[in-house]
């Protein structure tokens, strides 16, 4: 089965919806219009419940189909942009300066609105399908905050999925795979604080700069040297501040950045080994270390049966040559995984086609996909509630 006719006909409008989006790109929990846009959208189709503010801003429609049933699924979209100048000079570019869909979650959003169009004109399953649209997943964890909200209990949810697009994927095709598909994406900073002085003294000095070098370099040991090498570990030193002037060794230097794992086994070891790293070198050059070490969003894991019937439904869709069932894992990170860490589920990536890259000023969304997507949605929707 290919896409399905009426989301074929379904284009047109869900292009349009996502080109306004696009246009009023919201940041984080800020997604108040967006929110209204969808809730609007929702009480048109004829869902029969839309409840707004859950995780803040987040929203969940309800639609019930025609045959009895007591089951949920959780269809879930990402409703936010990114802190960005666009570059595309597409008409529908963005109109806020400094913020833009460089994500293509305003793509997820209209193309989920267009399978709870779809679903709440055909009602052709048994139980209920929730559609969730959940605000800040590009940093502030708000389908985290639906999780905590009770989304899933007070829904009855028993399975999540979701669903991203995928620039060099070729347009329409799917890719996913079984347990860890995505990174945790934890954050690090570390003080080290010595003693400054003159700059051609430095006997009389505790150098911090010399000393947090070192644990720079170090810390890549933990990927090569304390890591299984078949497992993977990403440390990034992505920020480093120290000093003020060239004559004057500083008191103390500030080094930052993020460690990516696929594993809780592997997530635990690099922050044991940073720790230690840091702990350690600072006190053989008699400085001292202050680590700030923050968990983000944990590693987004698909859970087995799931995966089979993402896979099962996309096929459907696609064709089988068009469906790789075992993608390599990303080290970016998702936090659906908060999703998939309270119910079953799975999380699948839609190629967008050859375009800029995600987070890129001059990434666009792939209107073509639109109807794959919609047809990706119904027919999980409807298989999973036959
Ligand atoms: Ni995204």
């Amino acid at each position: 089965m290919p896409i399905l006719n009426r989301a074929a006909e379904l284009q047109d409008e869900v292009t349009s919806w996502r080109r306004q989006i696009h246009k009023h790109p919201e940041l984080l929990f800020d997604v108040v219009k967006t929110a209204a846009f969808v809730a609007d959208k929702l009480r048109e189709f004829g869902c029969d419940e839309v409840v707004p503010g859950i995780g803040r801003t987040g929203v969940v429609g309800i639609i019930r189909g025609h045959r009895p049933g007591n089951r949920t699924i959780g269809l879930r979209a990402d409703m936010d942009a990114l802190p960005l100048n666009e570059t595309t000079g597409k008409p529908w570019s963005s109109t806020v300066a400094g913020k833009m869909h460089a994500c293509g979650h305003d793509g997820h959003t209209a193309m989920l609105l267009g399978a709870a169009k779809y679903l709440a004109e055909t009602r052709n399953f048994a139980g209920s399908v929730a559609v969730i649209f959940q605000p800040a997943e590009e940093g502030g964890g708000g389908g985290n905050l639906m999780v905590q909200d009770g989304m899933m209990e007070r829904f009855g949810i028993a399975e999540v999925y979701g669903l991203h697009n995928l620039p060099g994927l070729p347009a329409g095709e799917f890719a996913i795979r079984k347990g860890p598909i995505m990174a945790s994406t934890d954050e690090f900073s570390i003080t080290v604080t010595g003693r400054g002085g003159h700059a051609a003294q430095p006997h009389r000095t505790v150098d911090p700069i010399a000393i947090a070098t070192q644990m720079i370099s170090s810390l890549q040991l933990i990927a090569s040297r304390n890591a299984d090498p078949l497992q993977s570990i990403v440390v990034s030193v992505t920020k480093f501040n120290a000093g003020f002037a060239s004559n004057i060794i500083p008191d103390a230097a500030t080094f930052g950045g993020t460690v990516r794992t696929l594993k809780p086994e592997m997530r635990d070891l690099a922050e044991k080994r940073l720790r230690e790293i840091a702990a350690g070198l600072a006190a053989a050059h008699l400085a001292e270390a202050e680590v700030r070490y923050v968990r983000n969003y944990p590693v987004t894991v698909n859970h087995a049966a799931e995966t089979a019937h993402a896979i099962e439904a996309a096929t459907a869709i696609a064709g089988l040559d068009k469906v790789d069932p075992e993608t390599d894992p990303m080290m970016g990170g998702e936090d659906f995984s908060y999703m998939l860490n309270a119910r079953p589920g799975a999380f699948i990536f839609l190629g967008n086609g050859e375009s800029a890259n995600l987070h890129n000023p001059n990434y666009d969304f792939n209107d073509e996909i639109i109807p794959h997507g919609i047809s990706y949605w119904v027919k999980l929707a409807e298989n999973r509630l036959a």
